[in-house]
């Protein structure tokens, strides 16, 4: 299995480091034959060769069996050009290689109840998914840009847009999912007010009825927003849109109580995948080894599981995170469970240290 390692930027490569040693130490323990290539992406590869994605760092991607992705990103890069800026990167890569299905579990540590802003009855237990649609939607819809009106005054164009095509294999990788969790799939649009909503809503109703076992719900945005912090229990699998999932999966990190806790998996027809942090580069604690590793180490589980269909290896690595979590270890502390060592010289700051 060939792995793609790309670090990024700011934590990106701290948090990285850990999940790659526990990537090793995964294969080791249950025999599996890993070869890993890293490269550059984001602002290091805007310094290093003048653009966020060299061809090399695309090509190794693309030729990878699964790629771990660290962060890209930093304050300096903002005002580059459109189409230089680091996360332009990460977009271009999840749209040439076509990763429309992206998981974002969001699962409540008991352990880490306190770092949260809630109750402890309503995040108690929480065990959801976030399917987001990656690779459409006003990301990348045209017409866009800034334009200048005959009157010298600027106007900000963006498109919303989904084809019936692009709903429907997220619609079918949603129903997929609820089916073998829950049963329930809950579609996020915002069908009353926009075109692209109403066909999105028509399109999951129309494929529901292939999967008769599945419980299917529909909520505007705005109202899943709300319920999602006032009954997140209530929730299985959420199916929604690129722009929206992207608002959803960050609010829900909340429910966890850190952003550095979560996964993600961004996966292809193929279930081909990239697995990286939902956190970002985080550039104002970068380098100093404060970064909580965890959301990387559960990128590599979910690597395992999804990537290169490793369960019992991906539910090693998970035993491993939930012992330390459980133990409360502290700087320097390591822990082990089924064969996998997870812990680093950073774990300590673990709940203090929440990624924004
Ligand atoms: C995410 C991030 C990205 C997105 C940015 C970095 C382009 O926020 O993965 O959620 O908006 O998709
Ligand atoms: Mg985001």
């Amino acid at each position: 299995m060939k792995i793609a390692v790309l670090p990024g930027d700011g934590i990106g490569p701290e948090v990285t480091r850990q999940g790659v040693k526990v990537l090793r130490a995964a294969a080791k323990r249950f025999g599996l034959e890993i070869e890993l290539s890293e490269a550059l992406i984001g602002g290091c590869a805007y310094e290093a060769h003048g653009h966020p994605l060299p061809p090399e760092t695309l090509a190794l991607a693309r030729e990878a069996d699964a790629i771990l992705f660290g962060a890209e990103g930093g304050f300096q890069y903002e005002t580059l050009p459109r189409g230089l800026r680091p996360g332009d990167a990460l977009l271009s890569v999840r749209r040439e290689l076509d990763l429309f299905a992206n998981f974002r579990p969001i699962v409540a540590w008991p352990e880490l109840s306190d770092a949260t802003t809630f109750k402890p009855e309503v995040v108690e237990g929480v065990d959801l998914t976030i399917l987001r649609e990656l690779t459409s939607d006003i990301y990348f819809g045209e017409p866009r840009g800034i334009e200048t009106l005959p009157d010298g005054s600027r106007r900000g164009i963006n498109t919303m847009s989904y084809t019936e095509a692009e709903i429907r294999r997220v619609a079918h990788a949603g129903f997929r999912a609820a089916r073998a969790r829950r049963g329930k799939l809950c579609s996020v649009d915002k069908a009353n007010v926009l075109e692209t909503m109403e066909l999105w809503r028509e399109i999951v109703t129309e494929i529901g009825a292939e999967y008769p076992d599945v419980e299917l719900t529909h909520l505007y945005i705005d109202a899943a927003a709300m319920a999602l912090v006032r009954t997140p229990k209530a929730f299985d699998v959420i199916v929604t849109a690129n722009l929206f999932g992207d608002i959803l999966s960050d609010e829900a990190s909340m429910l966890v109580g850190s952003i550095g806790m979560l996964p993600s998996a961004s996966l292809n027809a193929d279930g081909k995948g990239l697995f990286e942090p939902v956190h970002g580069c985080a550039p104002d604690i970068a380098g100093k080894d404060i970064a909580n590793p965890l959301a990387s180490i559960l990128s590599v589980a979910m690597m395992l599981r999804l990537g290169l269909a490793r369960a019992d290896a991906a539910s090693a690595v998970e035993a491993a995170v939930r012992r330390v979590l459980a133990e409360g270890h502290r700087t320097a502390d390591i822990a082990t469970a089924g064969g996998i060592v997870v812990g680093t010289e950073q774990m300590g700051d673990l709940v203090v240290h929440s990624l924004s």
